[in-house]
């Protein structure tokens, strides 16, 4: 019997966003998911949804995004029993979590700086790491590739603004990371990619920010002026798995 491929998914917030949306597509697709990010309950509750509808879930919580933590999880999705008996083999890594500091530049502080470096830079690099190691003792699959790495990027992963100076260096700085590992492991049959997500996602915590603002009901309803975390899962799957996702199921 061959090994079921695994993805890994880091960052999934409380489980309304983009992440949690890639976990469940894939899920849906007959990929088993580790799902990685700082809050353990929200963790658990978006493993246990996937789990009762059909997929195959586990949560791996880390403290915080730095080098050490990402790399010690790596070490804990390694003893899982899915990656022990050999039942699966880790094919797709997506680093979706992204620190977020939108202020003006003179209010930018060490501490800001610090969690996007931290985020951006640090963990995403070991993140990286971990999962090409694991690629690189993959075979080619039936797509003549031995795995595919992606990143979130944003508007900011191109362009600065008034309030992006923190955050738009951290994006940049993936964005550079994930042209330099396009480069390096394209020739290994490795696929790394990067996605910028070109407009606001409509999740809670989005949401929460604009509540109170009298834009706030449109943006939630009008799905003409915001994204939506499902239709940006769906895109990237249409083009990932080759086919229209609505429903698909490999299983
Ligand atoms: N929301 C938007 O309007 C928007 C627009 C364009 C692009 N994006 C990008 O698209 C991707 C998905 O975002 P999403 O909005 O759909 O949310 P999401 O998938 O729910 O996940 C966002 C992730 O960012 C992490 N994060 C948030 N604040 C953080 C902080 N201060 N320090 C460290 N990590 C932090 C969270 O980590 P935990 O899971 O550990 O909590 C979460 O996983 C991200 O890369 C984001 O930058 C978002």
């Amino acid at each position: 019997m061959s090994a079921r491929p695994l993805i890994v998914v880091a960052g999934i917030g409380n489980g309304t966003g983009t992440g949690a949306s890639t976990a469940r597509l894939f899920a849906k697709t007959g990929y088993r998911v580790a799902l990685v990010a700082r809050n353990a309950d929200h963790l658990k509750n978006l493993a246990d949804d996937i789990n009762k509808n059909g997929g195959e879930a586990a949560a791996f919580p880390v403290s915080v995004y730095s080098y050490s933590a990402v790399s010690a999880v790596f070490d804990t999705i390694r003893q899982h029993p899915w990656l022990t008996g050999g039942k699966s083999e880790l094919r797709v890594g997506v680093w979706n979590a992204g620190a977020g500091v939108w202020k003006g530049f003179l209010d930018v502080t060490e501490q800001d700086l610090q969690t996007v470096i931290d985020t951006n830079i640090t963990a995403s690099f070991a993140f990286s790491r971990q999962v090409l190691l694991a690629f690189k003792e993959n075979t080619v699959d039936a797509r003549g590739k031995r795995g595919t790495l992606l990143f979130t990027g944003a508007t900011a992963s191109l362009r600065g603004n008034v309030t992006t100076s923190a955050f738009a260096a951290g994006k940049f700085a993936l964005r550079a990371l994930s042209q330099s590992l396009n480069k390096e492991f394209g020739k290994q049959n490795i696929h790394v990619a990067h996605a910028i997500i070109d407009g606001g996602i409509l999740t809670d915590l989005s949401l929460s920010r604009r509540t109170g603002s009298d834009a706030s009901k449109e943006w939630k309803e009008n799905s003409n002026i915001r994204l939506d975390p499902d239709s940006i899962a769906k895109a990237s799957g249409s083009g990932y798995f080759g086919f229209h996702t609505d429903g698909a199921n490999s299983d």
